[in-house]
């Protein structure tokens, strides 16, 4: 069976994460992505924080693989007649470059529209068009900062955090990814390209919902039952940083397992299921707590949580993060044991499901990465290497109609 997407080709005008993780996954799913990058240098992420000397960084080959490259310096007109004949092949064209860069370029949307009225157009931007920030440059924790998860992250006798997850960058890259497969699907009925556009704030927003809910509550109630300030501390007229708190209506925390005092990781996540309620008295040796009103209700429990969570904590004590899951597993209790980058790294069942992957390269010898999060059933994603710069730049000279000669010259009128 050929892959889904197999015959759509993308120009990819992306760098550092957020664009280049929305095309790196449209790459493993069967499109032909092309890097454009600047002769030399090429993306900025395969030199930052490198690890070998003289080879790409794996910031760059963990977000491109799968895909070619071709160098061409888009300021030069050689560079710009090489792009305007890819743009008339080509189906979509994805760039993260900051606010008007393309337009400087010379490729304003109206300008790739009328070259090829059937082109996407994806663009990532910090802030979307019209808004009162729209000039800004944007990196992940500023996104993470303007789109509401940082005001809400952390502990409230702390500052605002970011978080390690990328919700302002590769989340970012999903959400586009989204946006371009609509996109060709409308273009399948209509014939038409269109603009798709995806700011970072957004995005991030998007997965922020639940505390533009807790806002509306708490304008509303004066208070929020499922935060750690209920009942005995104080809310002000903003959501509050709630630490570990479970965001929906199961209170959770992070709690220490045996060793936490040495190993900065041996907690698990325990969540207090109103349904498991019976089950973890049980678990953990309280069977009284069953049948005692103080306890039986979510409602009754809210005010003495953080005691039960004490309670619980000295039945972990003489147990592993490990050895706990796996007796709260037959309880049916929804928990999970805190595991550091080194554990996933050697985690037998994401290697064997591909969530984690060993990529051969031929500067880096292999290097790890982290393998499609969406299995099908008809397909099985084979992450090869992300390119060398300019690995590929004759080959799709090659393919535009170039001779050996034109490319040569091409070659010489780009030098930087
Ligand atoms: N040939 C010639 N020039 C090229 C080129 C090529 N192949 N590729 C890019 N360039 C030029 C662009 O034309 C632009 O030049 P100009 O500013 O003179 O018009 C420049 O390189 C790119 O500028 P910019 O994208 O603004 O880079 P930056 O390093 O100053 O800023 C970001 C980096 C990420 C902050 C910025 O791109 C941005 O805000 N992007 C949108 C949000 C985003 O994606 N953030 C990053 C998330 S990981």
């Amino acid at each position: 069976m050929g892959k889904p997407l197999e015959g759509i080709k993308i120009i990819d005008f992306t760098h550092v994460q957020a664009g280049p993780a929305c095309t790196q996954m449209l790459a493993w799913f069967g499109a032909d992505v092309i890097k454009v990058e600047r002769p030399g240098a090429g993306d900025v992420t395969r030199s930052q924080l490198r690890h070998v000397e003289d080879a790409d960084a794996l910031y760059f080959t963990m977000l491109n693989s799968n895909k070619r490259s071709l160098t061409l310096n888009t300021k030069t007109e050689a560079g710009k007649e090489v792009l305007t004949k890819l743009i008339k092949e080509s189906d979509v064209l994805v760039e993260n470059f900051g606010p008007g860069a393309l337009d400087r370029m010379g490729f304003s949307w109206e300008h790739i529209h009328e070259l090829n009225p059937g082109m996407i157009v994806a663009s990532v931007k910090g802030f979307s068009d019209g808004h009162h920030y729209q000039d800004l440059k944007v990196y992940e924790n500023v996104a993470q900062c303007a789109g509401g998860a940082a005001s809400t992250t952390g502990f409230w006798d702390g500052p605002p955090l970011v978080t390690g997850a990328a919700l302002g960058d590769s989340n970012t890259g999903m959400h586009l990814a989204i946006g371009i497969l609509t996109a060709l699907v409308q273009r399948n009925q209509t014939g038409e390209g269109q603009r798709v556009a995806v700011s970072m704030q957004d995005s991030v927003l998007n997965l922020c919902r639940v505390k533009l809910r807790d806002q509306q509550r708490l304008d509303a109630l004066g208070y929020l039952e499922e935060y750690p300030q209920y009942p005995h501390g104080e809310f002000t007229d903003v959501v509050p940083r709630g630490g570990n708190a479970g965001g929906g209506g199961q209170p959770g925390w992070v709690l220490k397992c045996k060793g936490w005092q040495s190993d900065p990781n041996a907690y698990i996540y325990f969540t207090i299921q109103g349904h498991a309620w019976e089950p973890i008295c049980d678990a953990i040796g309280k069977p009284e707590w069953k049948t005692d009103p103080e306890y039986t209700t979510a409602r009754a429990r809210q005010d003495k949580i953080f005691d039960i969570f004490s309670t619980i904590e000295e039945w972990l004590s003489d147990k592993t993060k490990y050895e706990a899951v796996d007796i709260l597993r037959k309880f049916d209790i929804p928990c999970a044991p805190v595991l550091s980058m080194k554990e996933i790294a050697a985690d037998e069942s994401l290697r064997k499901s591909g969530s984690i992957v060993e990529v051969p390269h031929p500067k880096l010898g292999k290097y790890l990465t982290v393998g499609s999060p969406i299995k099908f059933s008809g397909l099985s994603v084979e992450i090869t290497a992300s390119p060398l710069l300019g690995e590929h730049t004759d080959e799709v000279l090659t393919g535009l109609g170039y001779s050996a000669d034109q490319i040569a010259e091409m070659h010489a009128a780009q030098a930087v």
